[in-house]
């Protein structure tokens, strides 16, 4: 069977075992998860107390919109890379994009089957831009970057956007190099638009969320800053730089000064 966008053989989801991107779903107050998500997020639950995965999942979000915005209004980014899109949650990059430059144009990437079932939201483009979706793995930056250049113009400037997945790249050398790789293929004036989850605030509980996650075959690393740092370290960070995501140019949409454990940062590629 042959139903991906790009006609590539359409991977089972496997409902025996969690998904990062089902219990990120399940976090941020979607429908697109299953029992045994749940029975996960039960226990991550009772390791940071109520209330508060939701929170890591508004968090992230709300950071998503304001700092594609400001891609979009400041930088004036009309090409964006959402690698590990997640299951949409709106408003979608392209969304947000095509708002400020309609003929924005967008690839998004996910190596989770079950985001392809909803891949349809993200291909609702408006008139003059383009969107696209691929499932890929971000460790494979040549493959993701030759399905980017099917929609969009490596020689002009991208927004590369690596929201909340590294941690699930645990290795530190190969989560680096990942970035270098994409960032030395794009072009002058491209920009990262990054966040990480962080173990800085709630050690114990994130220990167990790795414990969790592992149970369900999925490796993650939540780092501590420093940790973090590095990853984004040959990039020109603008103000605040790397800082915790509800912090980062706050416009009013998140109105919590609660936590969100994830550090998050925009910064450009360097000459
Ligand atoms: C926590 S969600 C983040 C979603 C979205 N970027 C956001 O910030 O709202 C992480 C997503 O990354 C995806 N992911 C994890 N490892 C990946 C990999 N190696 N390659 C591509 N996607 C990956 C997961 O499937 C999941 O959808």
């Amino acid at each position: 069977m042959t139903d991906t966008p790009d006609g590539r053989p359409k991977r089972q989801i496997d409902t025996s075992r969690a998904s990062s991107a089902r219990l990120y779903d399940l976090y941020v107050g979607g429908k697109d998860h299953y029992g045994v998500d749940k029975d996960a997020g039960t226990r991550l639950t009772e390791a940071f107390g109520k209330g508060s995965i939701q929170r890591i999942g508004t968090g992230a979000r709300l950071f998503h919109d304001r700092a594609v915005r400001y891609a979009a209004r400041e930088l004036g980014m009309d090409q964006y890379l959402d690698v590990g899109v997640g299951v949409p949650k709106g408003p979608n990059t392209h969304e947000i994009a095509q708002a400020v430059h309609p003929a924005s144009r967008v690839v998004y990437v996910d190596n989770d089957p079950i985001v392809l079932r909803h891949a349809e939201a993200l291909l609702q483009s408006g008139p003059e831009g383009a969107t696209d979706y691929a499932e890929a793995d971000l460790r494979e930056p040549d493959e993701v970057l030759a399905i980017a250049r099917r929609t969009l113009d490596l020689d002009r400037p991208v927004a590369l956007m690596l929201c909340s997945v590294l941690q699930f790249v645990p290795d530190d050398d190969e989560a680096r190099a990942a970035v270098t790789a994409y960032l030395s293929a794009l072009a002058p004036g491209s920009c990262l638009i990054f966040s990480h989850v962080t173990d800085d605030f709630a050690p114990e509980a994130w220990r167990e969320t790795e414990r969790v996650y592992a149970e369900q075959g999925i490796p993650a690393n939540v780092r501590p800053r420093a940790a973090i740092e590095s990853l984004v370290a040959d990039l020109d960070l603008v103000p605040p730089g790397l800082v915790e995501v509800h912090t980062w140019h706050p416009d009013g949409t998140d109105t919590s000064s609660d936590h969100t454990h994830l550090y998050g940062a925009v910064g450009h590629k360097r000459a």
